[in-house]
């Protein structure tokens, strides 16, 4: 019998080295951010000095290349000081993963060569590992905190000690880098924590068409055969990414699914077909997430727009019309309703998830309701709605019907 490994072991026709095109590749060289860069690196210099760099706050929409940015500017940092033999060192930590004060510091303690158990301690002592540590020699340190918006709920106090942690060292002295693609982040802090923590502040504004064009051309040199794209298809993938606000993380990453899908079809060349293809796959598998990660009462909303949709013929609904439907759904699975008002907070986040359109219209003598429809293919919500969701919803009705038994 063949070996069922055999189909995966020819060499990609279209792909020179497809991992360029993914999210954790770092660009060594990045068009249109030379002036971030000359102003990370401008402020950070100062570790070369024996000085402390400023404090940084870093914005900007998401996939504009702040991780690249840092990441390739702490490089280039690490190497200089390695050859004059500068005494620096640059943690890099990422908020999502490490989404606790003890989290961080527990982390941080350990970079500093401290034995610090992941869970368990009381956090004043896991900081305080962590400063002995960081303390231990007469150095610049860099912390790096990407994602930070991620540890806000739960990290006001991580902040806080960090942005006051130099009066308390004698011999380091540290400088604290912060990311987040949430703009209003540093507003939201106390006075005292955003002062220390954006002494400067880099903004990354969103690219243009042309960069966005720049930026995937250079990439695909690097990830595909020579002459394997057609004409159209860089465009194609910077005109959808330019109405995302230029996220090239989007942009790269339709472009890999595009030449993946060329690369399943056998075809020699990647086709404009197949970055339409790609862009409904991608579409497609993120309307499902959302969809399937709603509450219960948001996804019978949506069923009942669904259902008005195509038993009624009609796309766009009154709030009254979806709110009977939804409870006569409700009342057919024994669920208790929530009131009009609940609804109408639902159907707006739906709206904010980008599934539906909900405007005011004013119905003249019946007053101003919701005009509601579906902005995205009936066939994704539906294939997210059923299964999970059908079996929530059997589990609910078996419920009610032995209670009412
Ligand atoms: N100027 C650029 N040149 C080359 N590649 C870039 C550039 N800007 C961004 N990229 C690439 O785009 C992708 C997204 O960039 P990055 O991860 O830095 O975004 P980000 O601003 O940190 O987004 P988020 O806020 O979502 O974390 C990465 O693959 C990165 O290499
Ligand atoms: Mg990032």
């Amino acid at each position: 019998m063949e070996n069922i490994f055999l189909d995966f072991t020819s060499e990609s026709g279209i792909f020179k080295d497809k991992e360029v095109l993914r999210p954790a590749y770092i660009p060594a060289y990045l068009p249109h951010r030379k002036k971030q860069i000359k102003n990370l690196a401008g402020a950070l210099s100062a570790a070369l000095k024996g000085e402390t760099p400023p404090n940084i706050f870093i914005y900007g929409k998401s996939g504009v290349g702040k991780t690249a940015t840092v990441k390739y500017v702490s490089t280039e940092l690490e190497a200089i000081c390695k050859k004059i033999d500068s005494k620096c060192a640059i943690v890099y930590i990422n908020a999502e993963i490490f989404d606790t004060q003890y989290r961080v510091f527990a982390y941080l303690a350990r970079v500093f060569n401290k034995r610090v158990p992941m869970i368990g301690w009381p956090t004043d002592m896991v900081y305080s590992e962590f400063k002995d540590g960081v303390d231990a020699e007469k150095r610049c340190v860099i912390i790096i905190l990407d994602e930070v918006d991620k540890l806000a709920s739960k990290g006001d106090e991580a902040l806080y000690n960090l942005s006051k942690i130099n009066s308390e060292l004698n011999n380091a002295r540290l400088c604290i880098i912060c990311i987040s693609n949430d703009v209003t982040f540093m507003e939201l802090q106390k006075p005292g924590v955003r002062a220390s923590l954006s002494e400067e502040t880099i903004l990354f504004p969103p690219y243009d068409a042309y960069q966005l064009r720049d930026i995937l051309v250079d990439r695909a040199e690097k990830a595909f055969n020579i002459s394997v794209l057609d004409d159209e298809v860089i465009p194609l993938c910077v005109a959808f990414a330019a109405q995302e606000h230029g996220d090239v993380r989007k942009a790269l990453n339709l472009l890999r699914v595009s030449g993946e899908i060329a690369d399943l079809t056998k075809s020699k060349k990647v086709h404009v077909e197949h970055v339409r293809r790609a862009r409904e796959h991608i579409d497609e598998g993120r309307i499902t997430e959302v969809v399937k990660t709603l509450p219960l009462q948001s996804k019978l909303i949506l069923n009942s727009v669904i259902r008005l949709n195509s038993e009624g013929g009609k796309t766009h609904l009154f709030s009254g019309e979806v709110y009977n439907t939804y409870q006569n759904i409700c009342d057919h699975l024994g669920i208790e309703s929530l009131t009009q008002r609940r609804v109408t907070d639902l159907i707006s986040e739906l709206d904010i998830l980008g599934l539906i359109d909900a405007r005011v219209v004013n119905r003249g003598r019946y007053g101003r309701t919701k005009e509601i429809s579906l902005i995205v293919p009936t066939e994704y919500v539906q294939s997210a709605l059923t299964g999970e969701y059908d079996e929530a919803l059997l589990s609910i009705k078996q419920k009610a019907e032995s209670s009412t038994a």
